[in-house]
């Protein structure tokens, strides 16, 4: 079920004294249950640090996030129940398709015959049907992150993050 997400007053500052950069400063941003919002800048201007602070891999140095009202500063990103495409797509090297993009399915005890029809759902409408054996290494760069987002959506989390989703895809 899709949660409401705010984001009050977020900074984030990295390195200290004289060489401290302040990436984000006091970001307010409300996302309703339901909606698509998406962050546009230059490059460097922070993007995959707010989403990085969203998904509880990096801490802010002030500010708070809130989903479905509750605080998640604090809160492991396991505990966060949001799936995550990042930039760099992060696949499992030593897995073939079919199972990156089911790990998490596993992870969470889905039973087999669900997790399989969930995965080929995905892979279906991401047309990579034909490379669920292949490994990450034996892909390229468009169909990687192709696989990076089916093992987004083939969770069923309460907020997809997707971090550039589309700079290796054709229209
Ligand atoms: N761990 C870190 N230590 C120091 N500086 C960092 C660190 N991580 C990111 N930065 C700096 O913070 C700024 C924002 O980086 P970020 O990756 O969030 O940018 P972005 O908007 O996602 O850029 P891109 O469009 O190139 O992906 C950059 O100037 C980057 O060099
Ligand atoms: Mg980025």
């Amino acid at each position: 079920m899709a949660s409401s997400v705010e984001i009050l007053g977020i900074s984030k500052r990295f390195g200290k004294g004289e060489r401290a950069v302040e990436v984000l400063k006091g970001i307010d941003i409300q996302v309703e249950p339901g909606e698509f919002l998406i962050l546009v800048g230059p490059s460097g201007c922070g993007k995959s640090t707010l989403l990085n602070i969203i998904a509880g891999l990096e801490q802010p140095s002030a500010g708070q996030v809130r989903m479905g009202g509750r605080d998640l500063i604090g809160v492991p990103p396991a505990q966060r129940d949001i799936a995550m495409v990042f930039q760099n797509y992060a696949l499992y090297p030593s897995m073939t398709v079919a199972q990156n993009i089911g790990f998490a399915l596993e992870m969470r005890k889905v039973p087999k015959p669900e997790r399989e029809q969930r995965i080929l759902a995905v892979a279906r409408m991401l047309q990579i049907e034909q490379l669920l054996h292949r490994r990450p290494s034996q892909l390229s760069g468009g169909q990687r992150q192709r696989v990076a987002m089916g093992r987004a959506l083939a969770r069923q989390p309460q907020l997809f993050l997707f971090d550039e989703p589309l700079s290796n895809l054709d229209a």
